[in-house]
């Protein structure tokens, strides 16, 4: 009998390295099972996986590689609860990717797309490691080149897509609405013209000919300087549905992206607030989609920051199809130099309100049966970067599969098949990771304020960076207070939450202290429920921030010895660049307060003048 010994387990070491194990296992499909579910069990002399599907052999067979390196009992059964486990990449023809911080597109190179076979196949491996069943490999942001992969390049997207099919994932394409003018110089790309339609209609023909299980298209319309529906009169539901009709037949969805708003807004004008835009465009139409759109909406309604409630909409809707958008790529979140753990984050995600009885986690895989991550991979050698910002990949796929995972049993899981089973490792990181997210919202904008980065690169502190700019992301603070008064009295964003969210959003002893300056306009002097003024409170923590991470870069080093010197010296080298960020962020933003208020420290700490 075969022993899942050590030396077993070490060849299992490393979910990304790893090949499946294959001996001594038996794999069966029992159409018993659903399609993408599996069972283990171990026998006498060997392993049995079922799967429902060849797809289920592949998840049983990883999620055996997943319970040995956890040392959890090899017998189980599993499924995904979440239908569409999607991740979009925002990768250009050029081999850039948009808010990608771990090198370039492992796709695309001078404006076609030019790949690794192997490596995309391991990467292809990887997602399917973690449950993933669908990918979009072109950024949202369509350009006139980007457009090509609806005709010039689709004979390699073909490829690709042959390349990812054996790992029971689908391709999907990000689409330019305006194509037929960008492509073929149309008079138009008006949904309603006839002649639109035959156009979308031929390429879709084609793209299904070739790629029989493509996915479907991913869309950002009337968004960001982007061309949609709206701009030629008609409606976002127009648009989609459109697309929508032309792609049913072959069983294909629309993705529609909700991330609309204003961003040409005059900072003056106070009556525009930028996370009510996607609920007041999309709520009254809800309804009026076809049955194969999915509106895609970012888990809060400004814009993936450090922390924000989440987005009305996901709870809101009701008759039409969501998936819910999350942000793997650390754009906001210290772009994989700084340390962040997005697992505890988006466990407060699932764990948000919906009304007076439901949490978001118990809509994912009822009424919303698709999640989407933006990736935050490229083609450095350890895929991410900073190899601990893998962890957020890995907990992308884990949640998408069972969003009843907490952060922590998810690390439990990452830490040992990455770095082994040395207790003192698994310990030490799982502390720092665990506590990673909220040491960076300390030293940047904690109590929901956001924002306040450098301009266009989205690292490091600007307090008022945007702050007299079109993008709707304004702070408004002055000498005596900052935030803006979101409640049903300032600018009625809360009353897009069912009424028992807003009265606790309302009031500012039931709103939670963590979201307290997303939803309030409140004076320095306002006193925290610890007993301290919101300005100490905020001196507090910029102070504690910093002292988190030096306190993260001794916890590291105590790991030297067991850890392998690339690994290590990765991490380290990122450490010691966050501490300096965290420094900036600290002393530049309690300057800032401090200049405004001539408020000292009360702990006498040094705030420079
Ligand atoms: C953010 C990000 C952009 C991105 C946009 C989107 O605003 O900064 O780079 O294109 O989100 O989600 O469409």
């Amino acid at each position: 009998m075969r022993t899942l010994n050590d030396s077993m387990y070490n060849s299992y070491k490393c979910w990304l390295q790893t090949s499946l194990p294959e001996e001594g296992i038996l794999k069966t499909i029992n159409p018993l099972l659903p399609k993408e579910g599996y069972r283990i069990r171990q026998l006498n002399n060997h392993i049995s996986i079922e799967g429902g599907s060849n797809a289920g052999l592949i998840y049983g067979t990883f999620a055996l590689h997943r319970r040995l390196a956890a040392g959890h009992d090899i017998d189980c059964e599993g499924a995904p609860r979440i239908a569409r486990r999607v991740i979009n990449h925002w990768d250009n023809p050029d081999g850039s990717i948009e808010r990608g911080y771990a090198g370039k597109s492992i796709f695309f190179k001078n404006g076609e797309l030019n790949y690794s076979i192997e490596q995309v196949n391991d990467y292809a491996r990887l997602l399917a490691s973690i449950g993933i069943n669908e990918i979009t490999i072109n950024n949202v942001n369509v350009s006139a080149e980007g457009a090509k992969l609806l005709t010039d390049m689709l004979p390699d997207v073909k490829k690709i897509a042959d390349i990812f099919r054996p790992w029971n994932i689908r391709i999907s394409l990000a689409i330019n609405f305006e194509s037929p003018v960008l492509l073929d110089g149309m008079p138009t790309a008006d949904p309603l013209d006839p002649n639109v339609r035959l156009w979308w209609e031929k390429r879709v023909e084609e793209i299904y000919s070739m790629i029989p299980d493509f996915s479907g298209f991913l869309v950002k319309a009337d968004s960001e300087f982007i061309g949609g529906p709206v701009a030629h009169g008609r409606t976002e539901a127009d648009g989609a549905n459109m697309l929508a009709r032309i792609l049913a037949p072959f069983g294909g969805v629309v993705y529609w992206r909700c991330f609309i708003y204003d961003c040409l807004q005059d900072w003056r004008d106070s009556t525009i607030d930028r996370p009510k835009a996607a609920y007041e465009i999309f709520m009254p139409q809800d309804g009026l989609f076809e049955p194969n759109v999915i509106l895609q909406i970012k888990n809060g309604p400004c814009d993936f920051q450090v922390r924000e409630p989440n987005s009305p909409l996901l709870g809101a809707l009701k008759k039409t199809n969501r998936a819910l958008e999350l942000q793997i790529t650390q754009e906001y979140t210290g772009q994989q130099i700084d340390l962040y753990y997005l697992g505890t984050q988006w466990e407060e995600v699932f764990s948000f309100p919906v009304d007076d009885k439901l949490v978001l986690r118990d809509l994912m895989g009822k009424k919303i049966n698709c999640i989407v991550g933006i990736s935050n991979i490229g083609n450095d050698e350890n895929w991410t970067g900073n190899i601990l910002a893998q962890a957020n990949l890995y907990a992308f796929g884990r949640l998408a599969w069972d969003p009843s995972l907490t952060a922590g049993e998810i690390l439990k899981e990452w830490i040992p098949m990455t770095f082994g089973g040395n207790t003192e490792v698994i310990e030490k990181i799982y502390e720092i990771l665990m506590r990673s997210r909220e040491t960076y919202e300390k030293y940047t904008t904690p109590m929901g304020l956001g924002w306040m980065v450098n301009v266009h690169s989205h690292y490091g502190p600007s307090p008022e960076g945007y702050e007299y700019s079109k993008w709707g992301t304004y702070h408004r603070a002055n000498y005596k207070a900052i935030g803006i008064d979101r409640t049903s009295k300032g600018t009625k964003f809360t009353l897009q939450y069912h009424p028992s969210l807003t009265a606790m959003f309302d009031d500012i002893n039931k709103c939670p202290e963590k979201l307290l300056l997303f939803f309030h306009r409140l004076n320095y002097s306002h006193v925290m429920k610890n007993g301290k003024t919101l300005l100490q409170h905020y001196y507090d923590l910029h102070f504690e921030g910093v002292e988190d991470v030096e306190e993260f870069i001794e916890i590291w080093k105590s790991l030297e010895p067991h850890l392998p010197k690339k690994a290590y010296d990765n991490v380290l080298e990122r450490l010691k660049l966050q501490l300096k960020n965290a420094i900036e962020w600290r002393d530049v933003l309690n300057t800032y307060f401090y200049r405004f208020t001539g408020i000292p420290d009360a702990k006498g700490r040094k705030i420079y003048e």
